[in-house]
């Protein structure tokens, strides 16, 4: 039977916990992500899906006033507390599902990043999630969120350094079904991940159900140059390829 994603993260949890980048991802979407929440100066920043505070540290460490990570894996937020205790930051974690975002208090959040969460969810789930940010945004607060490109699933066979398989189905017929995939590090160790797949338009047509009524800004993500400098053999099988998508939106 198909692990639960708590399940899947309680158990490979040690191979996220990371200081530097590492995962493929690491590189080709988390600095654009931070770049897109600059400036981060005095913000009260809420990570949804914060896994082991990967993203939740640099937001601290870019001058952030608050960050307050959730993850649905105990295991991640143990994880991420016990960084939190070699190295305190001061930032508060906590177990909880995204989709249940009610008992936080309403207009609170200068920023809410989901980075790589909506993966994990299905439409429905992704439009409670979506609905549940616009409210806890202050006025002109800014969400921002990365999900694997929804294409990139049907471009690539199940190969190292990332894939996604869609077990036959398409592009369309694929929506709300769970794809498998794995992830590298590039010390070499494969992460499991899911795509819960949703099309491009699913993704514009939730923000807009939610509230989100002015176009995002949007940015396809991939291997640049500058990566090939660094590991020519971990990047260079998926260059030219769409790999993630960042999308930015403020809250009117
Ligand atoms: C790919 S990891 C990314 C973690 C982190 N954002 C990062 O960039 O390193 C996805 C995370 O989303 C979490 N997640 C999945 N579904 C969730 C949900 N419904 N509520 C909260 N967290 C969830 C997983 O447990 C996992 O830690």
């Amino acid at each position: 039977m198909m692990k639960t994603t708590k399940e899947i993260y309680n158990s490979t949890a040690a191979n996220w916990d990371r200081k530097e980048a590492v995962l493929l991802s690491d590189f080709t979407a988390r600095p654009f992500v931070m770049e897109l929440c600059e400036p981060l100066q005095g913000k009260k920043v809420l990570d949804l899906g914060c896994g082991e505070g990967f993203c939740s540290r640099q937001f601290m460490q870019r001058g952030a006033a608050s960050v307050f990570g959730i993850d649905i894996s105990e295991k991640m937020i143990a994880q991420a507390q016990a960084q939190e205790q070699k190295q305190p930051l001061g930032i508060q974690y906590e177990a909880g599902n995204a989709v249940d975002l009610e008992r936080l208090p309403s207009d609170t959040y200068d920023l809410v990043a989901c980075v790589f969460l909506f993966n994990y969810l299905n439409n429905k789930q992704t439009r409670q999630v979506m609905s549940g940010i616009r409210r806890v945004l202050k006025p002109g607060g800014q969400f921002v969120f990365t999900i694997p490109h929804p294409l990139y699933a049907f471009l690539r066979d199940n190969e190292y350094p990332f894939y996604f398989d869609p077990e036959g189905k398409g592009y369309f017929s694929g929506r709300d079904h769970t794809f498998m995939g794995e992830i590298w590090r590039r010390d070499g160790m494969p992460l499991q991940v899911q795509s819960v797949h949703k099309t491009l338009e699913d993704y514009f047509n939730a923000l807009a159900a939610t509230g989100f009524d002015k176009m995002p800004f949007i940015k396809e993500l991939r291997v640049e140059d500058k990566h090939l400098e660094i590991d020519r053999a971990f990047f260079e099988p998926i260059y030219d390829m769409p790999l993630h998508v960042a999308f930015s939106l403020i809250n009117s």
